[in-house]
């Protein structure tokens, strides 16, 4: 294998047809399926969370040391779930400010969190140096172009000590588990979207989640990049073989 050089691109998962033919097309592609789903993606995100759902998320937050007043953005916010709860912990003399690139999924979130909202993607977050004392991610690592630009990005915009949580699924290590989660997640949780809202494009987003997880990279290769991007104390929790935790902090 031709090894990788140090500016090199990571993206999270290889070109994906089903979804869109060219990488150039996408992050358009990409939003697309989230604007659409967006109106289902709490539903529907019930039926596949395993248990991480609220009560997970804010387990995660407290576990990484979120307390009140602290400043926390949020990548990849989607309806707000993971802002929601940070904005619980951080109280009101905290900040929340969550950033997506779904106009969809940030019209729900908006309903939902008491917090600043942007649209953007990962990779260049309009936001000064330095800002926060913590970055979170939920489960879409796997929807940005580049690890390397993304974790650069989010070490950017820490503080010094400031700390990354991204939370995301892995397939898990022994072939009957990869067989039960291909089962739920590829089969069962897009059958039970479409059943549950009659609507194909919530089907279509779910097979997405499902295609991207299995495809990505594995957290080695996750791991390397953000010790790359310049992060210290990096490292992965795992619960249940399948949630993965990953942190890194900025010195
Ligand atoms: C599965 S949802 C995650 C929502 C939420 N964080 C949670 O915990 O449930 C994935 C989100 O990633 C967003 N997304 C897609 N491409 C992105 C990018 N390049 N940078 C940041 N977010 C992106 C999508 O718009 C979508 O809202």
């Amino acid at each position: 294998m031709r090894p990788v050089t140090s500016s090199e691109p990571i993206a999270p998962h290889p070109t994906l047809p089903s979804f869109y033919d060219d990488d150039r097309d996408r992050q358009r592609a990409v939003n697309d399926l989230f604007d659409k789903g967006s109106r289902d993606y709490d539903r529907v995100n019930g039926i596949l969370s395993f248990g991480s759902g609220y009560w997970y998320r804010g387990e995660v937050l407290r576990g990484a040391g979120l307390k009140e007043g602290m400043r926390v953005l949020d990548v990849a916010t989607g309806t707000g779930p993971v802002a929601a709860v940070a904005r619980e912990i951080v109280t009101k003399s905290g900040l929340v400010v969550g950033v997506d690139p779904s106009g969809g999924m940030l019209h729900v979130a908006k309903r939902k969190a008491d917090a600043e909202f942007i649209r953007a993607v990962g990779e260049a977050l309009p936001i000064r140096d330095e800002m926060f004392d913590m970055l979170t991610m939920g489960y879409a690592l796997r929807h940005v172009s580049d690890l390397r630009a993304a974790f650069r990005e989010y070490r950017r915009v820490l503080r010094n000590g400031g700390q990354l949580v991204i939370m995301e699924i892995t397939m898990p290590q022994s072939s009957v588990g990869r067989a039960l989660l291909r089962l739920y997640m590829g089969t069962i949780a897009p059958l039970i979207a479409r059943l549950s809202t009659r609507r194909r494009d919530t089907a279509r987003m779910m097979r997405y989640y499902w295609e991207t997880t299995e495809s990505c990279v594995p957290p080695p290769v996750i791991l390397d990049a953000l010790r790359r991007a310049g992060f210290d104390e990096v490292r992965r929790d795992v619960k249940w073989g399948i949630l993965s935790e990953y942190r890194g902090v900025r010195r």
